[in-house]
């Protein structure tokens, strides 16, 4: 499973070969996903797409006929990345002169046929609302080596109808809306991925309660601005209350929301529900009010104050994660101070911490990226200090108390201890000692002989860094 706690997963993270329908056509697909959860929950779409057309998916790239890359421009070096992965893809169409190279996501929908003119390896590109065309695409380079484009935006494409092929694992994410309306004006997502529409929330219940008889135990509802969903008469609020309310022992999450329409009935929706998670990715990009104008972020650092000691008010304990952009232009050392206290002052869980990276067809494009690049990373690396500093006391409070966690994977650095998480997002090691891991007669991985993944249990947090807790086994 990929880890859930990077907002923007700028990795290159591949996906686990997943073997769907026996193949019509005998062509595998590769795919390698960049950017945000988004993206993820695309390629998983996209994967489910193609299946329908008899496609298969291998995590073997040489042993592909098509690479797909699902790409992102939030940042140049997030392009960048795509660049030098195309670069060194050559070899691998060099090898194979019928292999189908493919860009999808918000690289596609922004350098649209750029992108074919200007790296000729590329033989389809397709734009985030386009994914059903991406089989008949390949086809048709197949059959008459003729290039394709699909970047047409939609106004009412949600893909409610598809069941997106997912890795094994108790967490999933569920897309509940697509499309940003809010214009930040450094930001280019309004651009590749256009309008907000959302999904029916029948469909999304439906999934919800599918998703559970299938294991899963904790779903991420997805999109640019949840707080924006709407569906006939019903807000995020009452998804959320219905989405809990259908499967009362699933973790139900939600990221990313605005702060702007963070209300007072989605806090009170939160506390509620057991099962809601108490954490809120609520991103503050910078604690100056100057530039949170500039960035048209729509509201000042004492609404968001305010909304911030609400929820804590009305849930002691809840978690809270940000953004933070260093550097837009004009940002004096004042306004970085300023970003460095609001970050005291709530004492985030964790931040996602960026420098300002000026993007074509912005409005902030406009403006001279004035910051030198030696500021904005010296301003960045004291706010990423700074962040690590919280994150640790924030880690450190919890030690010696007991919370209930979810027990995800296997940790990745020994067999001999799980990741769980908490309610607050927070990750747990926990020893699966005195047993190992075993596979028991009906083929099901037990571990510790009294709990297995996918469970619930209460733990006491023994010792932490800034990153990890780690607990031990409450009798
Ligand atoms: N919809 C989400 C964020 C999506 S993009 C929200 O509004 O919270 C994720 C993060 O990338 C943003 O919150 C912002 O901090 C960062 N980001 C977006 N555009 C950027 C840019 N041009 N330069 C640097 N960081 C950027
Ligand atoms: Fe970008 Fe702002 Fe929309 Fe987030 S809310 S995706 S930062 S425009
Ligand atoms: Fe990147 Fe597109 Fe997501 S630009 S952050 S992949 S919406």
């Amino acid at each position: 499973m990929i880890n859930l706690n990077n907002l923007i997963l700028d990795n290159n993270n591949k996906t686990s070969g997943l073997n769907f329908n026996k193949s019509e056509n005998d062509k595998k697909v590769y795919i390698e996903t960049y950017g945000c959860q988004m993206n993820y929950s695309d390629t998983e779409i996209v994967l489910s797409v193609l299946s329908k057309s008899g496609y298969n998916e291998t995590t073997d790239i040489n042993n592909a006929d098509a690479i797909l890359l699902n790409t992102c421009s939030i940042r140049e070096n997030a392009e960048k990345k795509i660049f030098y992965r195309l670069d060194a893809l050559r070899y691998f169409k060099k090898r194979n002169p019928n292999l189908v190279i493919g860009i999808l996501g918000c690289m596609a929908e922004r350098l649209r046929k750029d992108l074919l003119e200007n790296k000729k390896i590329v033989d389809i590109i397709v734009g985030p609302d386009e994914y059903r065309k991406v089989p008949q695409l390949i086809d048709n380079v197949f059959e008459t080596g003729e290039k394709g484009i699909a970047v047409k935006l939609s106004k009412v494409e949600t893909y409610d109808d598809i069941i997106p092929i997912r890795r094994d694992g108790v967490s999933a994410w569920i897309t509940i809306m697509r499309g940003c309306d809010k214009f930040c004006t450094y930001c280019v997502v309004p651009f590749t991925r256009g309008r907000e529409r959302s999904r029916k929330l029948t469909s999304i219940i439906d999934e919800a309660k599918r998703l559970y008889d299938e294991g899963v135990r904790d779903i991420w509802l997805l999109g640019q601005n949840v707080n924006s969903y709407k569906f006939e008469n019903y807000d995020f609020s009452d998804l959320l209350k219905q989405v809990a309310i259908s499967v009362p022992k699933m973790r139900v999450r939600y990221t990313t929301s605005h702060p702007y329409d963070l209300n007072l009935k989605l806090l009170e929706t939160m506390a509620e529900h057991d099962n809601i998670c108490k954490y809120i990715h609520l991103p503050i990009q910078s604690g100056s009010d100057r530039i949170l104008k500039l960035m048209n972020r729509e509201y000042s650092v004492s609404d968001y104050m305010k909304v911030m000691h609400k929820a804590r008010e009305m849930m002691p304990g809840i978690g809270f994660s940000t953004d933070i952009i260093s550097g837009f232009p004009t940002e004096t050392e004042e306004d970085h101070k300023m970003t460095i206290n609001v970050m005291k002052e709530v004492m985030y869980d964790y931040a996602y911490m960026f420098t300002y990276s000026r993007r074509p067809n912005t409005k902030a494009f406009r403006m001279e990226d004035d910051i030198e690049p030696e500021v904005k990373t010296r301003r960045l690396d004291e706010i990423i200090e700074l962040q690590r500093d919280m994150s640790y006391e924030s880690n450190k409070k919890l030690i010696g108390k007991i919370t209930n966690v979810l027990i995800e994977t296997i940790s990745k650095k020994s067999d001999d201890y799980l990741m769980a998480r908490t309610d607050c997002n927070k990750s747990v090691i926990i020893p699966s000692l005195p047993q190992k891991t075993y596979v028991d007669k009906s083929g099901d991985l037990i571990l510790n002989n009294n709990y297995k993944i996918g469970d619930f249990i209460d733990v006491r947090i023994s010792k932490c860094n800034s990153a990890t807790l780690f607990g031990e086994t409450v009798e």
